[in-house]
């Protein structure tokens, strides 16, 4: 398999803009694409303060943020990603639109170019299927914030082939990252295992078993977690919390996966978290 140089991200949210930016610190040319313009000023923004942060610390100099800033070409025309050897899906939690894009991605890219899914529960195995080159379709699942956080979860479709997955494996080490292969049931690994626990917190402060600074504080000092439950729910977004807890719920068909009302109720009211400056915390100061 040829090596991976150019490199597309698809989504210039919370996940895309950080994938976009850690790319581009390790040298690579990366188109990133969105819907709209303001997504992508919203994107670049995210990118220039994160360096800003290296900066202060002296990790990086201006200079040096300025050129992997220029590294990262902004566009809204999908069709800018024929060049690339790599694509990574950072969009929306839903299958449909994620299968939709993956047929136009295949159609659009060289026969070689690898297409991975930042995707944080949805079947690969299903993506895949959406496309005629199952073999080089995987997940490359990144973790928030990204420049910081070291897994990469490479999820392994039902057809992904071994020179994808070592391709995708040696990329994610030569990003500084560990990765770790997972193989493609619902919720990988990762959610599998930290969904449950959010959405049970969730449901301790739905039955007043304390506060929600009370359980945060408690998984916090008691487990050791940098965070508590309740604010990495904030953290990662309450929709895609929601979203995770659907398709385990509907994939595993056990009744313990069912969402909190409480977190369908915050995502009712668009209350989803940092990102739209409030959901269980108030984020607006
Ligand atoms: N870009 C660059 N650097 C960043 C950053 C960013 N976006 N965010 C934080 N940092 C750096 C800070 O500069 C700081 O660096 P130094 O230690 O060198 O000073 C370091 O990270 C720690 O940050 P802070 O001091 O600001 O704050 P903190 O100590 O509270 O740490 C945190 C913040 C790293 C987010 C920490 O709270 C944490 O690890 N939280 C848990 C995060 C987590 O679980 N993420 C996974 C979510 S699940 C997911 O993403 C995938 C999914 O499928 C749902």
């Amino acid at each position: 398999m040829s090596q991976i140089q150019k490199v597309a991200v698809i989504g210039a949210g919370t996940m895309g803009n950080g994938i976009a930016q850690v790319f581009a610190q390790h040298g690579h040319s990366v188109t990133l694409v969105e819907v709209k313009q303001e997504f992508l000023d919203r994107g670049l923004a995210a990118i220039e303060k994160s360096l800003g942060r290296l900066q202060k610390k002296e990790i990086l100099t201006a200079d040096q943020a300025q050129e992997i800033l220029g590294r990262v070409q902004p566009t809204t025309e999908i069709g800018d990603v024929a060049p690339v050897d790599l694509v990574i899906e950072a969009i929306v939690e839903r299958r449909d639109v994620k299968r939709d894009l993956f047929a136009k991605l295949d159609e659009l890219t060289g026969a070689d170019t690898i297409l991975a899914s930042n995707t944080s529960s949805i079947s690969l195995t299903d993506i895949a299927a959406a496309t005629k080159r199952s073999d080089r379709v995987i997940g490359m699942h990144f973790f928030n914030p990204v420049p910081v956080m070291k897994l990469v979860e490479v999820i392994r479709g039902q057809d992904t082939s071994e020179a994808t997955t070592d391709a995708i494996v040696e990329k994610a080490k030569a990003l500084g990252k560990v990765p770790v292969p997972a193989n493609d049931f619902p919720g990988f690994v990762s959610n599998r295992v930290l969904m449950p626990l959010i959405n049970e917190a969730m449901f301790a402060l739905m039955e007043g078993v304390a506060t929600k600074e009370g359980i945060d504080e408690i998984m916090k000092l008691g487990m050791g977690h940098p965070m508590g439950p309740i604010a990495l729910a904030d953290f990662i977004g309450l929709d895609v919390c929601l979203a995770i807890m659907e398709v385990l719920q509907r994939e595993l068909g056990d009744p313990k996966y069912r969402p909190c009302p409480l977190l369908r109720r915050y995502v009712a009211a668009g209350h989803l978290g940092r990102k739209t400056g409030r959901g269980f915390y108030d984020y607006s100061g």
